[in-house]
């Protein structure tokens, strides 16, 4: 069930049809009225023209543009690009010329490419002949077609099948305002001069913005890149500089050597004048980390980080490293957090840097996990790539599941894996509504592939590898993706391929056969059922990657019998509403369960294939325990006595349960609570036993609840609130101590202490901000308590203005983001709204940093209406600094709605979104916004009695 439309050999014959009724149609067309009708020569078949209903589209210069599909014909590949670069960073444009080797697969009489907003002044075409005899080239017509972001290039000859040609192309254009193409950039140095930079970013279908190319992840091809610049700057690429080359006048070129064979979107180049910091990995790669000027001492960890991760992932893959070097640069103005350009990965400066002083502990977990995220590219992705985005989760999925397994591995001591869980946590949400998708997904348009970069792709896509790796083994499963790594090197792969070879994992003392691998232990007459074997990985997973959703399976234990039953899970749509029914048919998963009982705290097994099914146990126990270790992607509910049977267990000696096991049925209990399935009052006995609790995680996590509640209930009649928790509030101390997770939870803990308005916290954190204020800025607070220090001074007058003129001096990011969020918690509408302003202007605060702004500000309750009103009324302004699907724009929507719980703020925004679907924007985030805002309304409606009762109660 592959949703995508892939090439086939009945596409290309087709194609070649289409074109030769275009070469006659071209001649005449141009005395043709606007929409030019193909059937005027000849009857087209179904296949070419069912989209388009018999049209050619028609080009800039209303000539009829040969081609009408978004996606590029397969009959012209590239094999090799020579890009030349020369940026003008005082005109802010530059100009480019670019040769492209390509390679006819059948005759045709025109060049299909993506090119956006680029001005060509030049095309013309070589032979391979030509070439050899230096004969200049075939001047080329041009025709664009920016509706598909493409242009044609008309040959005055048809070209021959299987010859190769030579493509040059000169071209310019403004250096890009925003975040994508080939884009400028500023910094303020410490002098207070701003200087600018260029750099590229393309993924996923931005490279047509800086150079006219195929554009897509299948037409992998290499580079030969030179770049020219002033002898003030530098220039970075993929690859290593082979020369540079003194031209008159004082210019320099900079020349690169020859990419291996990959994807458009992962070339980079970067002119700019950074200092950077270097060191060598174990096999002699050549790492180095760049910054700006002033901020070159936070570089290091990240230097240190990446080598051991580059080593880490070298030994794991049992790939090396193709390229000799391997450059991090921290750009001051990122879209994302991230991009994993092969050799020359570009960070956001609070995704790489570093700053002791400021960054806190979570600060230095959200680099390590960066790091760690975009080097597994390097591998998944870059090395392997997905042959269509539809399948981006093959990229994203894998390289936030190997963060988990590389962070563990380098940095023990942050215990990523509670992290983990709660990425899964955070998805489950999204999949627990209607409006989720697949993780593998059509996608077409640009704005379509961008919205594939979700929580679905990275969060689903990992949780399901890590549960897959849980019941393959993790020898297996790393046997498999070293297989499936080595046979798809520097090529595209899709699902199925993955799944093979996890499944032809051949481990040691196993024979291979025929591409499958055998077990010695294995009889003959065993080869059928280790194939069905073979079939079951690829049968199971594709019901969690093609299927949307996240199954709840019912536990009722009847003496040593379990009774299983699996239904699709919904938050938000109760099991007796009337559309509950329909939106269960055709949903099936293969699960495989896992469990522990009273009796036996062994892991048992068991694959759930059908709707019911039944297990029998060797005893009776008191209580079973599904889902170990919280590795499955599942939710599980115990009916009849058995949530009353753990919540004993748990409040009797919790220690018989493990930590991850706790976590999960906190986690479950509540998500229940969503579905009507489990009262309130249940869940919140459940957390009861945390009064005993010692995981900090675990602790962390019936936090979040309990913050959540008080948040929904906006701090009303709850004046004291923090008495119960003063006997673990009071014994934080105000430092940087202990283990990451004692600092995670210190952190927390005041935060919450210091919103509830406790006396002591307000007391102290007074007392620090007012020291720093008197050293000038100089003090150094203790790291995880700087941006509860800062909020708590944010809340006068004299603190605000004060913590404004830092922000603009400060040069650490990580200091900035916790100055620009205490600012954020200000009760002054007028003072939120000039923090709106500035991050309109993009001066004081950068535009990058204006989702997060608005959504910060829109979770402050005197703020709430300020930015939701600001981003009705400014859409348009807002849709120029990012666009439609971007990252920030799906951020700014549902940060500043999502959070809404009235019938009133549900139709606004349904108003607004219906308003925007007439202007053209379509966004899948509109409908997880409405379905949440509803599911937010029904929750309060049922449990807002009980939830009153049990907060004044705890008091
Ligand atoms: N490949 C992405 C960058 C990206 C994001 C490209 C969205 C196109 C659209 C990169 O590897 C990435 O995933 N970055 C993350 C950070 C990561 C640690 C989760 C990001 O930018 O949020
Ligand atoms: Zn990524």
């Amino acid at each position: 069930m592959d949703l995508v439309f892939h090439s086939s050999a009945m596409d290309n014959s087709c194609r070649k049809l289409i074109f030769n009724i275009y070469i006659g149609f071209y001649c005449s067309a141009i005395i043709l009225p606007k929409m030019c009708i193909c059937s005027y020569f000849s009857t087209p078949s179904i296949d070419q023209f069912n989209k388009d209903a018999g049209t050619f589209p028609v080009a800039t210069n209303g000539q009829p543009f040969p081609w009408h599909e978004l996606r590029l014909p397969t009959v012209v590949t590239p094999l090799h690009y020579d890009l030349f670069v020369h940026p003008n960073l005082t005109s802010l444009d530059f100009v480019a010329s670019e040769k492209i080797e390509v390679l006819v697969r059948d005759a045709t009489q025109f060049i299909i490419l993506h090119s956006t907003d680029l001005e060509i002044t030049n095309a013309t075409l070589q032979s391979e002949e030509d070439v050899r005899y230096r004969k200049p080239g075939k001047k080329l017509t041009v025709l664009s077609y920016p509706a598909h972001q493409q242009i044609a290039l008309l040959v005055p000859e048809k070209l021959m099948a299987d010859l190769r040609y030579y493509v040059t192309i000169d071209f310019q254009a403004k250096l890009a305002d925003g975040f994508e193409g080939f884009y400028k950039s500023t910094y303020r140095t410490l002098g207070g001069e701003t200087r600018i930079i260029a750099v590229t970013d393309f993924e996923p279908t931005q490279a047509r913005m800086a150079f006219p190319c195929f554009d897509e992840p299948l037409f992998k091809a290499s580079f030969s890149i030179k770049i020219r610049r002033e002898s003030r700057h530098i220039a970075l690429s993929n690859m290593p500089k082979v020369k540079t080359i003194e031209l008159e006048g004082g210019l320099l070129e900079d020349h690169f050597e020859t990419t291996v064979k990959m994807s458009t979107y992962l070339v980079a180049y970067i002119v700019c004048d950074f200092n950077s910091v270097s060191g060598t990995s174990s096999s002699g790669v050549k790492v180095s980390v760049y910054a700006s000027p002033d901020k070159w001492s936070q570089t290091h960890y990240a230097l240190e980080a990446s080598l051991k991760l580059l080593d880490f992932y070298e030994n794991y893959f049992d790939i090396n490293y193709p390229l000799p070097k391997l450059d991090l640069v921290a750009i001051p103005d990122f879209e994302s957090g991230a991009m994993e350009n092969w050799g020359l990965i570009t960070y956001r400066e609070t995704s790489l840097l570093f700053d002791p002083k400021t960054s806190s502990v979570s600060d230095k977990l959200w680099v390590t996990k960066v790091v760690a995220h975009e080097l597994a590219h390097q591998w998944f992705g870059n090395l392997v790539t997905m042959e269509w985005w539809n399948d981006i989760w093959l990229n994203e999925g894998f390289a936030t599941y190997m963060e988990l397994i590389s962070a563990n591995a380098t940095y023990p001591e942050l215990e990523l894996d509670n992290y983990f869980l709660d990425l899964c946590f955070e998805v489950i949400k999204r999949d627990s509504l209607n409006s989720s998708r697949p993780i593998s997904n059509q996608a077409e348009t640009p704005t379509q592939i961008r919205e594939m970069f979700d929580t679905v792709s990275y969060n689903k896509g990992a949780c399901i590898l890590n549960m897959l790796k849980d019941f393959l083994s993790e020898e297996k499963f790393q046997k498999g993706i070293i297989n499936y790594l080595k046979k798809f090197s520097y090529g595209n792969a899709k699902n199925d391929d993955l799944w093979s070879s996890l499944s032809n994992s051949c481990l040691e003392g196993d024979f291979t056969s025929g591409g499958f691998c055998y077990s010695d232990s294995k009889t003959t007459s065993n080869t059928l059922a280790f194939l069905e074997e073979n079939m079951e990985v690829k049968e199971m997973m594709t019901t969690w990657t093609l299927q949307k959703g996240i199954p709840l399976v019912v536990v009722k234990q009847e003496g040593r019998s379990l009774r299983l039953q699996q239904e699709r899970f919904l938050s938000g749509i109760f099991k007796e509403d009337p559309e509950w029914r329909a939106l269960q048919e055709r949903y099936l998963w293969h699960i495989p369960l896992t469990y522990s009982t009273s009796s036996s705290n062994a892991i048992h097994r068991h694959i759930l294939k059908s709707k019911t099914d039944t297990l029998d146990l060797p005893e009776k126990t008191s209580w079973v325990k599904f889902n170990v270790d919280s590795n499955g992607y599942y939710i599980v509910h115990y009916e009849g006595h058995g949530w009353d049977q753990l919540i004993t267990q748990l409040n009797q000696n919790h220690t018989l349960l493990r930590p991850k096991d706790r976590i999960g049925l906190i986690h479950d209990a509540f998500q229940l609570v969503s579905a009507g399935r489990l009262t309130l009052d249940k869940a919140l006995d459940l957390t009861r036993y945390l009064q005993h609790e010692t995981n900090i995680p675990a602790l962390l996590k019936g936090l979040e609840y309990l913050e959540t509640f008080y948040h929904m209930m906006d701090r009303r009649n709850i004046s004291d609130v923090t008495e119960n928790l003063k006997p673990v509030i009071d014994t934080q101390s105000w430092s940087d101590e202990g283990s990451v997770w004692d600092r995670m939870l210190r952190s927390v803990l005041l935060k919450l202490a210091c919103y509830l308005n406790h006396a002591p916290c307000i007391r102290k954190a007074t007392q620090l901000f007012s020291q720093w204020m008197e050293s000038g800025g100089k003090l150094n607070i203790p790291t995880d308590v700087l941006k509860i220090v800062y909020s708590v001074g944010a809340q006068t007058t004299a603190g605000w203005n004060y913590l404004l003129k830092q922000y603009e001096l400060s040069v650490s990011g990580a200091e900035k983001n916790k100055i620009l969020y205490a600012l954020s918690t200000s009760k002054h509408e007028e003072k939120l709204m000039k923090l709106i302003e500035l991050g309109m202007e993009g001066k004081v605060i950068k535009t990058q940093d204006l989702a997060a702004l608005l959504h910060a500000i829109a979770r402050n309750p005197e703020g709430q209406q300020l930015a939701w009103n600001f981003v009705r009324e400014n859409w348009t302004e807002l849709l120029k600094k990012f666009g439609l699907g971007s990252f920030p724009m799906r951020m700014i929507i549902s940060g500043t709605t999502a959070h809404f719980s009235s019938k009133d703020e549900l139709q606004e925004v349904k108003l607004f979104f219906e308003f925007l679907k007439a202007q053209g924007s379509h966004l899948d985030v509109f409908q997880i916004v409405l379905e949440t805002i509803s599911k937010n309304i029904k929750w309060l409606e049922k449990n807002l009695p009980t939830l009153r009762t049990w907060l004044l109660a705890s008091i």
